[in-house]
């Protein structure tokens, strides 16, 4: 016979839960949830029968009725396992863990490994490779964020398939060159003159030059416009930018905590969920109540749907069915992974595509007379985002099945794919000979590459903000951020400070990027 408790059990481990099981390399503070669902019970013994669970292996469950992530520790013998978690289970005795184990059939479907090893994990290097593993349906990001999951599970970086498909169209809309941060948007402009003339005004009275760090100058303009983008209301003074820019930062950590050395994790994530709690209530609560009034106003009324701001709040409150219960949580976090996604990599793009192009000018001053030309500051930009990966080196998936690339490479189901874009990028094949150098005129050699090579991914993760950075139709005027950055730097004399600092970090795994870059300008 088998009991209701038992029935339920098996039940949850059957089609609510996914087992992962990883070979356990990482400190013991990992086991830190011990939330034990009746699944837990039920996945234990599953793995103790079907994988040979023992000393050093980790094992995660997750549960669709539970919130967020359960890990257990396998520390010795499978007893004590059962022992550690018997009180939290609806499985409440190891006999009849036991004896239900025997019945269950069904490896609960998931990703395998859950633990990313920086160490471990296939290296693809080539353009072909890395091109072909990205638009592979083989591979995935779900299973590449658990230790953020509380930040960003089920925001487009951390989910697949049809529901990350769909997520990308609801917030679609807020891509369009119509809207004011889009191409064709003034938006940028705007506050690029603000920040210059706030700039100019710190000069020191009857100076010709005014000094400055490009970082900072870049970070101000971006925070502003991605504040606006996600569309956050009471960012208005220097001080509530500066604060939002401080809190965001602290809740961004949250996102990269793998990365975060070890010693310093439990302080990082302390902040990244304090700064949840002081976003969430002072920030974001208001501008989603503000937004959630104006979709109701315009629910039915199709004219008043499309005048709807496009910022990324709306545009996701303006795809539920239900206004009355929105899972606002999810809103939240897609904020959070945007915030991360948005700024980093724009104000670093704002120095090196400044530093790029004023070194090719100086051997090509003929080239001066395109500056105000679309085409050729849209080359100038593909070579720099093409040349310097200043993030992470890689991109990261899993491999959802055993795999082959058209070289020949093998890949296991569950192993970490770590997807060298700097590499593939000055791939000569595809690049030339002189894929190391800048040059606005190259022609990749392969067709349909674009300039800029896999520097925004591929596939189906894709960047999102590609059509707001990079805008190649309409008239000269309609231009990406990217551009309109580097226009307007170059419109107002910028150039490295010989006097300042231009100081170049090397980051993890190799990389290099500037870290600050003072910059002198006319008055
Ligand atoms: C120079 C600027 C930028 C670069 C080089 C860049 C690069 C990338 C890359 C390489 C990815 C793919 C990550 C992966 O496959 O693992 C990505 C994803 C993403 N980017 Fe960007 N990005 C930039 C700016 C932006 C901006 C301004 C936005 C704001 C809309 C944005 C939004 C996103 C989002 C939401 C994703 C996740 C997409 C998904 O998983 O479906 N990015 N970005």
């Amino acid at each position: 016979m088998v009991s209701a408790a038992q029935q339920a059990c098996r039940k949850r481990v059957r089609y609510g839960s996914t087992l992962a099981l990883t070979k356990f390399r990482r400190d013991r503070s990992m086991f830190r949830d011990h939330r034990g669902p009746s699944a837990l019970g039920g996945a234990l013994k599953l793995a103790i029968r079907r994988r040979g669970l023992r000393d050093g292996y980790l094992l995660s469950v997750h549960s669709a009725g539970v919130q967020g992530l359960v890990q257990a520790a396998c520390t010795g013998a499978p007893r004590l396992i059962l022992a550690e978690f018997r009180n939290n289970s609806d499985c409440d005795s190891q006999m009849r863990l036991n004896d239900m184990t025997d019945e269950v059939t069904d490896l609960p479907t998931g990703h395998p490994p859950i633990v990313f090893d920086r160490d471990s994990g296939v290296d693809v290097t080539t353009y072909s490779d890395v091109e072909e593993m990205l638009r592979s349906r083989s591979f995935g990001m779900e299973g590449t964020y658990e230790d953020s999951l509380e930040f960003v599970g089920g925001t487009l970086i951390a989910i697949d398939g049809r529901a990350h498909l769909n997520r990308r169209k609801a917030m679609a809309r807020m891509l369009s060159p119509k809207m004011p941060w889009g191409a064709e948007g003034k938006a940028f402009d705007k506050i690029f003159s603000h920040y210059l003339r706030m700039t100019k005004e710190e000069a020191e009275p009857g100076a010709t030059e005014v000094r400055f760090d490009l970082f900072d100058f870049a970070a101000r303009v971006y925070w502003r416009l991605i504040a606006g983008m996600i569309g956050i209301d009471q960012i208005e003074t220097e001080e509530q930018i500066e604060r939002f820019r401080t809190v965001s930062t602290r809740l961004v950590m949250g996102i990269v905590l793998d990365y975060v050395p070890r010693e310093h994790r439990d302080r990082v994530l302390q902040e990244a969920r304090d700064a949840v709690t002081e976003i969430r209530q002072e920030i974001y609560l208001p501008s989603f109540q503000r937004r959630l009034e104006l979709v109701r106003e315009a629910d039915g009324d199709a004219e008043m749907k499309s005048a709807l701001p496009g910022d990324l709040i709306t545009s996701m409150i303006a795809v539920q069915d239900d206004l009355d219960n929105i899972d606002d949580t999810a809103i939240f976090r897609e904020m959070t992974e945007l915030l991360a996604a948005s700024i980093n990599n724009p104000v670093i793009f704002a120095v090196y595509g400044l530093d790029d192009v004023l070194s090719w000018l100086e051997m090509h001053p003929e080239d001066r007379e395109h500056l105000q030309n679309r085409e050729f500051l849209n080359r100038c930009i593909a070579e720099t985002l093409r040349l310097h990966r200043v993030t992470r080196q890689y991109l990261v998936r899993l491999a959802k099945e055993d795999a082959g690339l058209e070289s020949g490479r093998e890949i296991s189901r569950g192993e970490w794919v770590k997807a060298w874009v700097g590499k593939a990028d000055r791939d000569a094949t595809v690049f030339g000979d002189e894929a190391d150098k800048y040059n606005p005129y190259r022609v990749p050699l392969v067709e349909k590459v674009p300039g800029f090579g896999l520097a925004f991914g591929g596939g189906s993760h894709m960047c999102l903000g590609r059509p707001i950075l990079l805008w190649e139709q309409g008239d000269n005027d309609a231009q990406g951020l990217l551009i309109k950055m580097l226009r307007l730097q170059l419109e107002s004399g910028m150039r490295p400070d010989p006097d300042g600092v231009q100081k170049v970090e090397r980051t993890m795994e190799g990389g290099e990027r500037y870290v600050r870059y003072d910059v002198v300008m006319p008055l």
